[in-house]
């Protein structure tokens, strides 16, 4: 039955398992397929024509495999090629720009919001488009931070370079009177805490993750796609077998920067061409 299939997710690469890990903890019961297109990352520094066909090739591969709903975990992807994944599957589509910008008009009470992203989010003007429509008072304040998804992947999210890197980066966001920052990139929750000590304790940070795990379940309910067995939440770990990973290139790689992601490695990891 469709409601047993798992939920398609794909990412340019492993930053997309910090979606997977909020989807996880909200859908215990639901079994989740993971694409990172590892063979060509990153996507935050291409075109838009090319952002579109990787996007569109990833989410036929998902839709391909059987999955019941699918989540685009990229920001850039989400901020570029979501309509163009839209139209190439016929499975429901979620991205992560508009949970993420809905959870920062919430939290936001001075109406002055700052987005960190990858330089092609930032050049679609997604987030501040998707802002503009929900709150047109507010104010928004983009940067794009291409050097904290290397930072993250090295496992140098708490280091001094990464401090210093952040501090450079986001020194004016610091004193610009924004009160909530979207962290809109999928690699940025790892740096946490260095962004957190670089704007300072007065910035409330956003991170989509949960916001997007709220909507696919809302989504999955409405729409009667909610998976059947009920799983008690202490039977499942990250990453154990229930869940599928593929990757399009350097699958040990991916495996040893899962691994600090999530904790473990994923139990079954496949390298596949789309
Ligand atoms: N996954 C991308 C994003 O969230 C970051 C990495 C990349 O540039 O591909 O925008």
């Amino acid at each position: 039955m469709e409601r047993d299939l798992p939920i398609g997710i794909f990412d340019s690469g492993v930053g997309g398992l910090t979606v997977y890990r909020a989807l996880h903890e909200r859908l215990p019961n639901e079994r989740f397929v993971y694409l990172g297109d590892t063979a060509r990352v990153p996507y935050g520094t291409k075109s838009l024509t090319t952002v579109e066909r990787y996007a569109v090739e990833n989410a036929r591969f998902l839709a391909r495999h059987g999955t019941k709903l699918l989540v685009v975990a990229c920001n850039t992807a989400s901020a570029l090629a979501l309509p163009a994944v839209r139209r190439a599957v016929s499975i429901p589509v979620v991205g992560v720009i508009e949970p993420g910008a809905r959870l920062a008009v919430a939290r936001s009470r001075r109406r002055r919001i700052g987005v960190i992203a990858t330089e092609a989010t930032v050049r679609s003007r997604a987030y501040a488009t998707t802002i503009a429509h929900l709150a047109p008072d507010a104010h928004v304040i983009e940067r794009s931070c291409p050097l904290f998804v290397p930072l993250a992947e090295e496992g140098w999210a708490d280091t001094t370079v990464a401090r210093l890197v952040a501090e450079e980066y986001l020194e004016d966001l610091r004193d610009s009177g924004i009160d909530v920052l979207v962290l809109g990139c999928t690699h940025y929750p790892i740096l946490r805490r260095t962004i957190q000590q670089a704007v300072g304790e007065g910035i409330k940070l956003i991170e989509s993750g949960e916001a997007v795990a709220e909507e696919v379940a809302q989504l999955l309910e409405e729409r009667s796609l909610s998976a059947r067995v009920k799983r008690d939440e202490r039977e499942r770990r990250l990453g154990d077998d229930l869940d599928h990973f593929y990757v399009t290139d350097a699958a040990e790689r991916f495996a040893r920067v899962a691994e600090r992601f999530l904790g473990q490695a994923p139990t079954v990891l496949e390298a596949v061409e789309i």
